[in-house]
């Protein structure tokens, strides 16, 4: 049996010709049919019984997987792999992931789209169909509305086939062959291959010369030349000449409380303890206290220090009335700022650290000097 020719092409004169011609031909047996119009028709898709494309599902399906992916790739590197707190904001602030995940939505679903069209339904490498090779082509795109009748399991009564389109009103009937459906051979393979290959080359160099060597427009030339202050060097925006400037007066670094009070006397008036006093407070606290000030105070906050003779300055005895009487942020300022042989914490206690040694020295003050009270 000779191989069934691609289809049997007719054109007709108008949409309505064509329109009303489908249900003929269809009678006569012929359901595997296409057509070929300059513009859409509007229900041409319902009388040739074709089918939804599955293209929308599946962009779809790409499309939310792209969303995901972007959502759970932002979400892991700003969480898991490299938390950095910007401005203050949690880690996970799903609002700036937004941007990412509309890019890389639209970035699936376009090559979704294309892919899926170019492989799947359009069957590349298949390039052309035998229809570009037709007389009729011309007039399709113009003024005439082509139908063909293709085979059916791969069989098709040629003859039977022309006389339905003539009988339905088409003219200029032609047989177009099946195309060449040998798969493309090593040497298909290699001129495509090279000539990818060769594309690669020449764009990677052209672009290297284009940037490196020959930069008559050097990339980003705008942040690289641009009106700003180097902060190590002599710039004369300022009066001064300087190009790194004090911050203005007054201004307060995130998280950082300054300590205004000019005197202990003045912090125990002014200062509130923010912290309540718990048990992890109080862990955190004996900890600190038990590191830092312990070795002058003693551990008990006797002021008797662990050091030998050769230290001649007299740490303070925390259990003394004097120390029992005063208000927290006395001691909050004494820590922060240092008294006489005493250094400042400042540097190396967080005010959060320094607060929870208050309390804890408040816990040693009253283990000393329980009342009944204390121990019911
Ligand atoms: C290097 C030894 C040393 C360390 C460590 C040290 N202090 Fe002192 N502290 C002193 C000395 C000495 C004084 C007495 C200073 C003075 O009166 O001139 C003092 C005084 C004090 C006073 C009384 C201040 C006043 O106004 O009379 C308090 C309260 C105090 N220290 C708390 C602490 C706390 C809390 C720590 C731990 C963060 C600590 N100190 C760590 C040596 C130390």
């Amino acid at each position: 049996m000779p191989e069934a020719p691609f289809g049997v092409l007719a054109v007709y004169p108008t949409a309505q010709a064509l329109l009303d011609a489908i249900p003929g031909i269809k009678a006569r047996g012929f359901s595997n049919l296409e057509a070929y119009t300059p513009f859409p028709v509007h229900g041409l898709e319902e009388a040739l019984g074709l089918k939804k494309s599955r293209l929308g599902t599946l962009v779809f399906i790409m499309a939310a997987l792209g969303a995901v992916s972007a959502f759970l790739f932002e979400w892991w590197t700003s969480v898991v792999d490299y938390p950095l707190v910007i401005g203050g904001k949690p880690l996970n602030s799903w609002q700036a992931f937004v941007p990412v995940m509309f890019e890389v939505t639209v970035l699936f679903a376009t090559f979704t789209a294309g892919l899926a069209m170019l492989f799947l339904f359009n069957k590349l490498p298949f390039f052309g169909s035998p229809i570009l090779g037709s007389k009729a082509i011309r007039r399709t795109t113009k003024d005439r509305f082509g139908l063909l009748i293709m085979p059916v399991e791969g069989v098709l009564d040629v003859e039977a086939a022309s006389a339905a389109l003539l009988e339905t009103g088409g003219s200029e009937v032609e047989v177009l062959a099946a195309p060449d459906s040998t798969p493309p051979g090593l040497g298909w393979w290699f001129k495509t291959l090279s000539g990818i290959t060769a594309a690669c080359v020449v764009t990677g160099f052209g672009t290297a010369w284009a940037i490196k060597i020959y930069p008559t427009i050097p990339p980003m030339v705008h942040m690289e030349v641009q009106p700003r202050l180097d902060a190590q060097k002599a710039d004369s925006f300022f009066a001064d000449g300087h190009g790194m400037q004090l911050p203005p007066v007054g201004t307060v670094a995130r998280g950082y409380m300054p300590l205004l009070a000019k005197s202990p006397e003045e912090a125990g008036k002014e200062l509130i303890n923010p912290l309540p006093v718990t048990p992890a407070v109080l862990q955190k606290g004996r900890d600190l206290f038990n590191y830092h000030c312990a070795v002058c105070h003693d551990r008990l906050g006797t002021g008797k220090p662990w050091l030998t003779s050769a230290y001649t300055a007299k740490p303070a005895n925390l259990q003394a009335s004097t120390y029992r009487k005063v208000p927290d942020g006395y001691i909050y300022y004494v820590i922060s700022e240092g008294k006489g042989a005493m250094p400042s914490y400042a540097a190396d206690l967080s005010a959060n650290d320094r607060w929870a040694i208050v309390d804890y020295v408040r816990a040693l003050q009253r283990s000393q000097h329980a009342k009944p009270e204390d121990v019911q």
